[in-house]
């Protein structure tokens, strides 16, 4: 039985794929991903800076190998991410060779022409897109990105707008990380409310799910669970994964990561996880698989960020060559034995 066997009655259930998987050069992730997800994500090649490298300029290569993948292994796509303040590729922002920062108009009609672009490239193939991620700060703010500062906040409507005009079936999602956070919880409740009272679609809120083992605070990461499905729109686990290892006070990771005694101080576990950490690993899983099946009406999509141990972000975020064990499957593609409890608990 794999998760999409017994979670898969309720919701789908993925993991971001990279481009190595998607351009067939890891059979053992094929197995896995063939066993246990029925949807995907690519986790960076439809993002703008891989598809828009320079002005007038899309390319669609790797892209369209994810989604050919994903048909042949029957994984329902969702694109990520349309309008991203990393990620997001230079010339945008400015005009000619850097001489100055692009204007409000410049900016607007580059974010509309790739938007429309993009979503009509995949128009049918997409089930739903990460429309805007991570628009918000954790106090609730607006980030200061290049499009808030140029457009406010009317740059999230551009892109619904823009979106829906290209896919009309395609379902349309705002994604961020720290849900949990109240005034981020409260915050985008706002914009949900705004967009739907403006006739926007949006048919999802993403909540990304990086987490670690004293964050979130699970009571409060439940209460946004209900908070966004009161808002009328779908749940969705995003880009979950669990950072087991100690995280360097204010996430400074670049200095850390030339300092050879600190590398070692926060890469405790580069041989595995002792029996007592993976025992406390096993049991957060758990605790959040609760409650993704407590809420299993509001939630209508759980997707992993990564498949395997060895190929997660996390062993390069926040400091880079690091031995994380943030996902289900280990560094020898094998299922981790939490796998069958979370089974069970469907
Ligand atoms: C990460 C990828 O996993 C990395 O490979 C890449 O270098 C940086 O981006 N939030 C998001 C994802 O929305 O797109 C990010 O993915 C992780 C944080």
């Amino acid at each position: 039985q794999g998760l999409k066997d017994a979670i898969g009655k309720y919701c789908l259930i993925g993991a971001a794929i990279n481009q190595w998987q998607s351009d067939g050069q890891v059979p053992e992730a094929d197995a896995l991903t063939d066993k246990h997800f029925n949807c995907a994500v690519a986790e960076n090649c439809m993002k703008p800076e891989s598809l828009a490298p320079a002005e007038g300029i899309f390319d669609f290569r790797v892209a369209d190998k994810f989604v050919s993948y994903c048909e042949q292994h029957k994984l329902k796509v969702i694109g990520h991410c349309l309008v991203w303040h990393s990620q997001a590729p230079d010339w945008w922002f400015t005009n000619g060779y850097a001489a100055s920062p692009a204007s409000k108009e410049v900016l607007k009609a580059r974010l509309i022409k790739h938007i429309k672009t993009v979503v009509g490239h995949y128009k049918g193939q997409v089930l739903g897109w990460d429309v805007v991620n991570e628009a918000i700060e954790d106090n609730g703010s607006f980030r200061n990105s290049h499009y808030y500062r140029l457009l406010g906040e009317e740059f999230i409507e551009i892109a619904f707008r823009a979106a829906h005009e290209a896919d009309p079936d395609a379902e349309l999602y705002y994604n961020d990380y720290s849900m949990g956070q109240p005034a981020k919880r409260e915050a985008v409740c706002k914009l949900v409310k705004k967009l739907k009272a403006k006739g926007l679609r949006i048919d999802g809120v993403g909540m990304q799910s990086h987490n670690g083992l004293d964050y979130p605070n699970l009571a409060e990461y439940e209460k946004s669970i209900d908070a966004f499905a009161a808002c009328g729109v779908k749940v969705m686990i995003t880009e979950l994964d669990m950072n087991v290892l100690p995280n360097p006070e204010g996430f400074g990771g670049a200095d850390i990561a030339q300092n050879f005694e600190l590398q070692k101080r926060f890469n405790p576990y580069t041989e595995g996880l002792p029996a007592a950490k993976q025992k406390e690993v096993d049991q957060r899983w758990l605790d959040l698989f609760k409650i993704y099946y407590k809420h299993r009406d509001q939630i209508s999509r759980i997707n992993l960020w990564g498949v395997s141990d060895g190929g997660s972000w996390l062993n390069g975020w926040p400091i880079k060559g690091r031995t994380n064990y943030p996902l289900l499957f280990d560094r020898q593609y094998k299922e981790k034995p939490v796998i069958n409890e979370i089974i069970k608990l469907y």
